[in-house]
């Protein structure tokens, strides 16, 4: 029987949003982002995204925006959008069983939904901590990402970072943020398809891409929309991976719901110290949500 963690209790603030917490030491935190955070340093985390943040975010601009930010983890998207100007509402799981853990039969599945359990509240405690940090003025929903609260109101943009490959039901989750979106999304995916561990080097960077590019054109991969299945029973890999999502089918699904003009671009950013190449849709709104769904 899976409990939720005793650690970990939420307090709410007013409407949807969290209380503010206090998290003060480094070893109460796991960081997903490397960052920067004043009175801390560098914090090292599986994805540095410094280099690379403004074609993670598709180069959209957000000064005077209202910006979500789904999946927010540690944040760091989160407070360079603030510093760029945008007012921003950060969305995350509440608890570990909303998280979409892959049930692998021949794999310990509870030991690593226990994984999750104690790392969860870790991973928030980064965002407070440096929420705090940067005396960010960002509020925070945690809750359910397949039904996240109409009661945030309407926003300007919403930005699904490296979220969709994790969710048993990424339509759903786009569905269910883009009825409070007026202006824009920004999908940032990952090519989880090709070999995308590129050499250092800006020259050999620009000629991978470039390659890159002409293969995800050549095999289909990103004329199609397909959503291709990654995980194989015998060979289990990250519990919490379903899906390498083409840019083709994240425009399908933008233009179902209201969002038909996009462009898509390329770029590359490191996790685990690796070069990874990812792909970002920005889609504007062009058509509203039918009534009865906003
Ligand atoms: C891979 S991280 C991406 C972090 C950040 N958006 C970025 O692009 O760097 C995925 C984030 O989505 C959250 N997440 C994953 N599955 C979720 C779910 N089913 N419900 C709510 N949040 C979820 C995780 O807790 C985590 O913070």
């Amino acid at each position: 029987m899976m409990t939720t963690p005793a650690t970990e209790q939420f307090t709410v603030a007013a409407g949807p949003y969290a209380a503010p917490r206090l998290a003060t030491s480094l070893d109460e935190c796991f960081f997903y982002h490397t960052m920067d955070i004043p009175g801390h340093g560098t914090v090292a985390g599986e994805w540095d995204l410094r280099a690379g943040v403004t074609d993670y975010v598709g180069r959209v601009p957000v000064r005077g925006k209202r910006v979500l930010d789904v999946g927010t983890a540690s944040g760091f998207l989160c407070f360079q959008m603030e510093r760029a100007g945008a007012e921003v509402v950060a969305f995350d799981a509440a608890r570990p069983q909303q998280l979409n853990v892959v049930p692998y039969s021949r794999s310990d599945y509870l030991r690593y939904y226990r994984a999750f359990q104690q790392r969860l509240p870790r991973l928030h405690n980064s965002f407070w901590l440096a929420h705090h940090a940067f005396e960010s003025r960002s509020r925070v929903v945690y809750g359910d990402i397949y039904d996240i609260p109409a009661a945030i109101g309407p926003v300007d943009i919403a930005l699904f970072g490296s979220v969709l490959l994790h969710l048993r039901d990424p339509f759903q989750a786009l569905f269910s943020a883009l009825r409070l979106v007026r202006e824009s999304v920004i999908v940032t995916e990952p090519y989880y398809s090709l070999d995308h561990y590129l050499p250092r080097g800006a020259l050999w960077r620009r000629l991978w891409r470039r390659l890159a590019a002409l293969a995800t054109g050549t095999r289909g991969l990103t004329r199609k929309p397909a959503l291709v299945f990654l995980p194989d029973c015998r060979e289990p890999q990250h519990p919490l991976t379903w899906w390498s999502l083409s840019p083709e089918l994240v425009c399908r699904f933008l233009g179902i719901l209201g969002f038909e003009d996009y462009r898509v671009s390329q770029h590359v950013q490191r996790y685990n110290g690796h070069p990874l190449l990812m792909f970002t849709v920005v889609g504007r709104r062009t058509l509203r949500s039918p009534e009865c769904l906003a």
